[in-house]
């Protein structure tokens, strides 16, 4: 199959990056992680989420953040709403801070679903599904992240069928597009070409984005086997952050740096700068006190270093 000429990256670092964070990072900190991805080029951010502080703490300024980011036009922002008080905190600001799409979050392992939002996958699009009606009714627009659909932390390997079935409850109550995700980065590109294939049965290849974490150095090949598929959609963190509080022991989102290199050298238009991201990678890396965790941003730091 002919590739993609381009992918569209949504970068999810300063929610996913930062979220398991143990160390306090400032909002204003996080606000200009923002500014300097959309000044990269990055057209999607996924900026916070409006989840209880008291299982993500990191997460608790949502509003202070949404409130103090410059918003570039043509950039798309959203947030992760879980429930309606999440949904209603995030609209609670004037229209102008409202996200352009909210993100309910589902699992395709009954396991991962009680231990992450505290409840079986049913009760989840229960609660998803007046969330994406009000969402909708407002003009504000619905991605559904659908976690474990190649393995779990506490049940294994997944088969696509519960993929395919998340997928389908999903579509069910009209998110708009979904995201395939390797929450603890344990997929090879077969399984997570299975795991897209089971959601090709529901959505169209266009609102279907990868979301592959790193843990097993895996992402990027993965990232590959889904552009084979024609999967032009995909998420990542700029220097690599990351992982999800209830998936103990995985790392980070594939850095948006290394994926962007890849492309790049694929002759896949991105619309961002590489050296720009790279910056912003070192800005939020100095901030945390540790490097970025990214290949490419290591070996262009160490070129331009001379
Ligand atoms: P719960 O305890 O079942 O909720 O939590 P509840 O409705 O029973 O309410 C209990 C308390 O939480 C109440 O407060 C509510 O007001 C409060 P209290 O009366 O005890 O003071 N509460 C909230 N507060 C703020 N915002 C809210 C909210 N909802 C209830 N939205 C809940 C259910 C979903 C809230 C909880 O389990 C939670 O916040 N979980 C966090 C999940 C999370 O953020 N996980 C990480 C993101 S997902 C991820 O990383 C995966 C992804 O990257 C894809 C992948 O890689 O797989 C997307
Ligand atoms: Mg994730």
């Amino acid at each position: 199959m002919k590739l993609p000429t381009r992918v569209k990256l949504v970068d999810v670092g300063p929610r996913d990056g930062l979220q398991n964070e143990k160390q306090p990072v400032s909002a204003e900190i996080k606000i200009g992680l923002v500014h300097r991805l959309q000044d990269a080029g990055l057209k999607e951010i996924e900026v916070t989420s409006f989840v209880s502080p008291k299982w993500v703490p990191q997460m608790a300024d949502n509003a202070e953040v949404m409130h103090g980011i410059r918003r570039k036009p043509g950039v798309l922002y959203s947030v992760l709403t879980p429930n309606m008080k999440g949904f209603e905190a995030a609209i609670a600001a004037p229209r102008e801070e409202w996200p352009d799409e909210i993100v309910v979050f589902g699992a395709a392992s009954e396991a991962f679903s009680q231990k992450n939002i505290n409840c079986s996958i049913a009760e989840s699009i229960e609660r998803f599904a007046p969330v994406v009606a009000a969402a909708l009714e407002k003009g504000i627009r619905v991605r559904g992240a659908m976690s474990c659909t190649v393995g779990c932390p506490y049940e294994g390997e997944i088969a696509p069928a519960k993929v395919g079935y998340l997928a389908q409850l999903m579509k069910g109550i009209g998110v708009q597009r979904v995201d395939v995700a390797d929450t603890i980065g344990v997929g090879t590109p077969r399984k997570v070409q299975a795991a897209m294939e089971a959601t090709l049965a529901h959505f169209d290849v266009a609102a279907i984005s990868g979301h592959f974490h790193d843990t097993y150095g895996q992402a990027l090949v993965n990232t590959l086997a889904a552009l084979e598929m024609g999967v032009w959609n995909f998420q990542s963190s700029s220097a690599g952050l990351g992982g999800c509080p209830y998936a103990k022991g995985a790392t980070g989102n594939v850095a948006t740096e290394d994926v962007v290199y890849m492309l790049h050298g694929m002759g896949i238009e991105t619309g961002i700068d590489l050296d720009k991201l790279i910056d912003a990678g070192v800005y939020i890396s100095e901030a945390l006190g540790r490097e970025p965790n990214s290949r490419a941003s290591k070996a262009i730091r160490t070129k331009r270093a001379g």
